[in-house]
């Protein structure tokens, strides 16, 4: 499968590792342009790239691993989110309430899916640290992944 990351910082590098351990391929992206991340897509080797947002978002997945703050922006990048899937890995940990106005009282996957209209939006990661599953070894424990959405067979997917 393919994985497209928007965003190439803590998340997206530590499960691009495990997903390219397992066949993967994965394009990670920035705001800042392709070609600022070439060394980090050389220490992942085989199978990874660099890519735009748009790029990243035509992947089979893509999952969204910027901070709650950069999410309209880096979601606004890509031109047409019509039946892509979208994971959402963020949280919303910053006061950005001003930028919402009528959707500041919903959930933050109702304000993503908001930004990528008529995706398939599914939550998940957002509450994995990272720091938890650094392990790329083949005796890592098994970590428990939970994930939401209301689109039942993407969930299966
Ligand atoms: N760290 C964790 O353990 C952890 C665990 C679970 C969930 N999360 C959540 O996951 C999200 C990402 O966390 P993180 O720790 O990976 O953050 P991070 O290390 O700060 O990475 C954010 C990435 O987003 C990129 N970015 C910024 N604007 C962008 C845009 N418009 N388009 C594409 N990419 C853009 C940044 O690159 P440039 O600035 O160079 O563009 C950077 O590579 C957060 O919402 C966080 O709450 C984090």
């Amino acid at each position: 499968m393919k994985f497209g990351f928007m965003g190439a910082g803590t998340v997206a590098q530590t499960l691009a590792k495990h997903l390219l351990l397992h066949g993967h391929e994965v394009i990670l992206s920035n705001s800042r342009g392709p070609e600022t991340l070439s060394d980090l897509i050389s220490s992942l080797g085989a199978g990874a790239k660099s890519g735009t947002p748009s790029e990243a978002a035509e992947q089979d997945f893509v999952i969204l691993c910027v901070t709650w703050a950069q999410m309209p922006a880096a979601l606004s990048m890509v031109p047409d989110w019509t039946g892509r899937v979208l994971i959402d890995a963020t949280n919303r940990f910053e006061n950005t309430e001003h930028l919402f106005g009528e959707w500041s009282g919903k959930n933050s996957s109702k304000i993503v899916a908001q930004y990528a209209p008529d995706a398939h939006v599914i939550k998940a990661f957002n509450s994995v640290p990272m720091e938890w599953i650094k392990d790329y070894t083949e005796e890592k424990p098994k970590t428990v992944l939970f994930m939401s959405g209301d689109d039942i067979q993407v969930k299966k997917s």
